[in-house]
Formats: C-alpha cells, sequence, structure tokens
C-alpha cells in the first residue's frame, strides 16, 4: 500500500506545499513518526513536537477585562474647521489639522467582564477602542459605549470588576455581590440607571455610540490648553435590546455582534461614526455643580456644544483573529503632540494598568508587532531585547553599536518640541488622599432617570428589582435609599417591588465614604 503523503501531486495541483516555521516541507501530515506501524513514538519527531507544542502555546492569557472582541479596519476624516474657525487654534494634534486629512485608524470593540467565548449580548458595557495610526504616532482613544464610569478613582478599579466578576468560588456573576459593592459605592448611581436600563445591552456594535469617558486635554501651539471628552455618534443610529430580545439572541449565537460587523463590512455596508468634542477651559471650576475631571459625571451639551472634528469609517476586515484581536494593544498613555492627559484620577490610573497588562498578556517587546506598530510614523528607539524581538528599531544611517543616548558617535538624538514646553494653569497642593470635594452622585443620575421613555424607565425599575431582590435585605434598603436620592419615583417604584417602604430606610446614616450636599441633605430629611 502506498502512503498517502507519498504520492505525487494530482495533474494540475498547483497549491503551495505545507511547510513548518523553519521551512522545511511537510511530506506527511497524517501519521507521527512510529518504530513501525503500530509502535512506540519518537522524541526525534521534530515535526511532530514543533506542530504541537505551538498549538500548546496558541493562547495568549486573555484580557483581565473586555476578553471578548471584534477588531476592524478604516479611516478616519478630519473636518479641520468650525466654520471659519480652523481647529488647530485649540489643538496643534496635525491628524486635526485640515478638511479632508485622512488616518488610518483600528478600533476593537469588545464586552467587558465576560471570557474570550461569552455571550454579545450580555447586559455589561462595551468597549469601543480606536488606534489612530497618525504620522506623529499612534493616538489610543479607548472608551465604551456608555458616557460615565462605576467609579472616579482609579484604586477602586480591581473592586468593581472583582465584584462585576464571577463570584470566585461558584463561578458565577452574582447580582448579591454587585448590589454589595455598588450600595456603598455611590458615585456608581449615573452608571447604574444606565447599565441596567436598555442601553446597558446594545443591539450590535455598529448601532451603539462611543464615549472617551475620561476627560483628557487639547493643547495648541501657544501651548495653551482646554480640557475635552470626546463622543462618537453612529450614522446606522442607536439600536437596544430587552432582556427577552437578549436572552433570544443568544440562546442561539454568542458572537452575533461580531458577526454583524463583520458581514457589514464584506458587504459594502461600512458602518461610520461621527467624532464629537466638547472643550472647556483648563482649570478648576466653581461655578458647575460637577468636577471636570469626574467620569461620573457628563458635560451639559447646552452648556458645553458637541462639536464635529471628523468622521470614521469602517471598511476592512481582519485577516487573522489572533494576530490582530487578541493582540492588538490599546492603551490610555499613548497620545500624540496636541493631545494631553489632565488629573483625571481614573484617567492617571488607565495609564499605568494598559500597557502594565500588556507587557503581561502579549510580552514585553507588543510593540513590535505590526498592528501595534506606528506604522505611519519613525519609530527609532534605543530599546533592544526581550522576548520574541525581532527588530531594532535603527534609523538609516545609524551607528549600530550606539543604542544609548546622548552620543556623538552616531546614535540617535532627543527631538524638540514643537512650540511650547510648559501647558496649563500652575498646581500647588500638599500629598493627600482624600475625594474629590464636589461629588454631586445623584443628579445626574436623576436626570438620566427623567430623560428616558416610559418603557426604558420601566425596563430599568424591573431590571432593578429582579436583581437586588438577590441580595442581602441590608444591601436592597441601601440601594433604596439611594435610588430616593437619584428620583423619588425611582425610589418608590423599586422600593414597591422589593417591598421596602420609606419607614424601612428613613433613618439609614449617609455613608461614610460620601458627603451629601446641602441639597442632598434636604432630600434626605424630606424622605422622614
Ligand atoms: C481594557 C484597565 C477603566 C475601556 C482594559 C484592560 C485593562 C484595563 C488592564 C486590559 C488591557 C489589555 O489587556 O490589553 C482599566 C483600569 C480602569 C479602566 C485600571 C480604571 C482605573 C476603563 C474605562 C473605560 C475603559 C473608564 C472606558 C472609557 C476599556 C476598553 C478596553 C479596556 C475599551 C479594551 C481595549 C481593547 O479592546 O483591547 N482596561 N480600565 N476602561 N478598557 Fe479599561
Amino acid at each position: 500500500m502506498t502512503d498517502v503523503a507519498s504520492q505525487p501531486p494530482a495533474e494540475g495541483d498547483d497549491r503551495a506545499v505545507l511547510t513548518n516555521r523553519q521551512g522545511h516541507q511537510v511530506y506527511d501530515n497524517q501519521n507521527s513518526r512510529t518504530v513501525g506501524a503500530r509502535g512506540p513514538a519518537t522524541l526525534e519527531n521534530y515535526q511532530f513536537l514543533e506542530k504541537i507544542s505551538h498549538f500548546d502555546r496558541e493562547r495568549i492569557p486573555e484580557r483581565v477585562v473586555h476578553a471578548r472582541g471584534f477588531v476592524a479596519y478604516g479611516e478616519f476624516e478630519a473636518t479641520g474647521m468650525w466654520g471659519e474657525e480652523p481647529i488647530n487654534a485649540y489643538t496643534r494634534a496635525k491628524l486635526f489639522s485640515e478638511p479632508g486629512k485622512k488616518t488610518d485608524v483600528a478600533i476593537r470593540f469588545s464586552t467587558v467582564i465576560g471570557g474570550r467565548d461569552s455571550s454579545e449580548a450580555a447586559r455589561d458595557p462595551r468597549g469601543f477602542a480606536v488606534k489612530f495610526y497618525t504620522e506623529d504616532g499612534n493616538w489610543d482613544l479607548v472608551g465604551n459605549n456608555l458616557a460615565v464610569f462605576f467609579i472616579r478613582d482609579a484604586i477602586k478599579f480591581p473592586d468593581v470588576i472583582h465584584s462585576l466578576k464571577p463570584d470566585p468560588i461558584t463561578f458565577r456573576q452574582d447580582p448579591a455581590r454587585i448590589f454589595d459593592f455598588m450600595s456603598q459605592t455611590p458615585e456608581s448611581m449615573h452608571m447604574l440607571v444606565n447599565l441596567f436600563s436598555p442601553r446597558g445591552i446594545p443591539a450590535d456594535y455598529r448601532h451603539m455610540q462611543g464615549f472617551g469617558v475620561n476627560t483628557y486635554k487639547w493643547v495648541n501651539a501657544d501651548g495653551d490648553s482646554k480640557l475635552v471628552k470626546y463622543t462618537w455618534q453612529p450614522h446606522q443610529g442607536v439600536k437596544s435590546l430587552t432582556e427577552e430580545d437578549a436572552a433570544n439572541i443568544q440562546a442561539t449565537d454568542l458572537g452575533h455582534a461580531s458577526r454583524d460587523l463583520y458581514e457589514a463590512i464584506e458587504r459594502g455596508d461600512y458602518p461610520k461614526w461621527d467624532l464629537y468634542v466638547q472643550l472647556m477651559d483648563d482649570g478648576d471650576h466653581p461655578e458647575l455643580d460637577f468636577d471636570p475631571l469626574d467620569d461620573t459625571k457628563t458635560w451639559p451639551e447646552q452648556d458645553f456644544e458637541p462639536k464635529l472634528v471628523g468622521t470614521m469609517t469602517l471598511n476592512r476586515n481582519v485577516t487573522d483573529h489572533h494576530n490582530e484581536n487578541e493582540q492588538i494593544s490599546f492603551g490610555t498613555g499613548v497620545l500624540v503632540d496636541g493631545l494631553d492627559f489632565s488629573d483625571d484620577k481614573m484617567l492617571v490610573g488607565r495609564t499605568f494598568s494598559y500597557s502594565d497588562a500588556q507587557r503581561y498578556r502579549v510580552g514585553p517587546n507588543y510593540l513590535q508587532l505590526p498592528v501595534n506598530s506606528a506604522k505611519n510614523a519613525p519609530v527609532h528607539t534605543n530599546q533592544r531585547g526581550g522576548q520574541m524581538s525581532f527588530g531594532t528599531d535603527l534609523a538609516p544611517g545609524q551607528n549600530p553599536h550606539v543604542n544609548y543616548e546622548p552620543s556623538i558617535t552616531g546614535g540617535l538624538r532627543e527631538g524638540q518640541y514643537p512650540t511650547h514646553d510648559e501647558q496649563g494653569p500652575e498646581i500647588s497642593g500638599r500629598l493627600t488622599r482624600k475625594r474629590i470635594p464636589l461629588t454631586n452622585d445623584y443628579l445626574q443620575a436623576g436626570q438620566r432617570y427623567q430623560l428616558l421613555e416610559q418603557w426604558e424607565k420601566d425596563d430599568l425599575v424591573a431590571n432593578f428589582v429582579t436583581l437586588i431582590g438577590q441580595a442581602a435585605r441590608s444591601v436592597q434598603e441601601r440601594m433604596v435609599w439611594h435610588f430616593y436620592l437619584v428620583d423619588d419615583e425611582l425610589g418608590a417604584r423599586v422600593g414597591e417591588g422589593l417591598d421596602i417602604g420609606l419607614a424601612d430606610i428613613k433613618d439609614l446614616p449617609p455613608l461614610a465614604s460620601q458627603t451629601l450636599s446641602e441639597d442632598e441633605l434636604a432630600r434626605l430629611k424630606n424622605l422622614g
């Protein structure tokens, strides 16, 4: 009998020959090398070992959050002007500088809490992370589909995520744990009113907004800075799912949102989003009823008009899920000249966390991978070594022996500040650990509730009653207490659903972790 692998190729079979990564042709991919047809396998079987041991390492650690996601590519086209006014009066970032200027982008949409094979119909924020490959290097705008977040200080991030992740023993997501944490975290109310309304389950990735959530800065050529918030608005409109819709979808398809995006791009139905910014003078704003560095707040549009800076079109799918989706790496520290950080305490913490996670998850040379490299800007570093390094970033004519700076024998030199090296207001203060003075945790949550349509309010209340009903009685009472401070109707309706009356909660003292304003104290008094 002749082995299959030793048969000559059929007439006209012009397929390429399978090799291993050493470039050796594989003559038999069906049978391991053994002593005799039934005999023991041999250990020197390089081809088998290479194949199986690579397979053993196919997975890299999944992201600790946002594990399930999907990537697409496209371009961003800048408006360059607001009427007669050039945008570069506010930021010297080149990607916004001229009308019609185009920048390559990669985007990764994601869910947050589930693992990498979990349902895309879960009630969960959605990630909306965009990488702009600009001529000045990469800019990552790492956002979500909801405008605010649960917490305002990065030191609480592991706790909020632990509460939302599965129980460490039963490995089930457990509303009792979630609301235990949230009941002690008054700043989460605005996010909860969003997340447990229909907006908490977007119909798919094409029909959702994106928000930068944290506050950044824009800096112009004179070094003048503004605080800035970013919003993406989909041309496709915004659509959400009820619990019932979501249950029906995930009964048959755990990846409907990735499929929807992939198929739309394949058929040439390219999704688009407009990018808007809201600007505010850099500095303290005692006239506002919220702190602009607080990511549990939005900036009212009537006071801070959203201005269009460009449009993103997604027009290309990935060619390999692992290379381009598992290994793509975004971070809030990845800014280009003209875009900067603010002192938002979440943003500062996030900026450490992303690249720290990626050095662990993908490896120390994650920035050498094509999807992460600054492909439209020159990259010349003195970094060498580390696992999986394959590039040296040498500049043309650079002395290859000089991987340090300063040097006068042919190494790299420092760049020059484009204009000003100083910016922003002067800051002084003592080291401390304090929450921000103006917390105002309930007002915007209440305004958000009042803006919901009747069916959305009903859905929100039903979700709260079902889920909070699974928590300890003391947690239920505290949640109802918060909801009364958010909005009387919300408090009364959730209270009614949980059989908790005003008498049960009116004597609860404020949490030690909160400072109520005079207005809030007055509302509390009225409860009695
Ligand atoms: C992913 C940390 C808050 C949006 C991640 C990852 C970490 C992280 C470690 C995984 C990174 C990786 O392995 O590549 C944090 C910390 C936060 C925070 C410490 C608060 C202090 C937020 C907020 C938003 C957000 C407020 C929304 C504005 C995202 C997105 C991803 C992500 C979209 C997925 C990026 C991708 O698709 O690869 N975050 N995060 N995170 N985070 Fe956060």
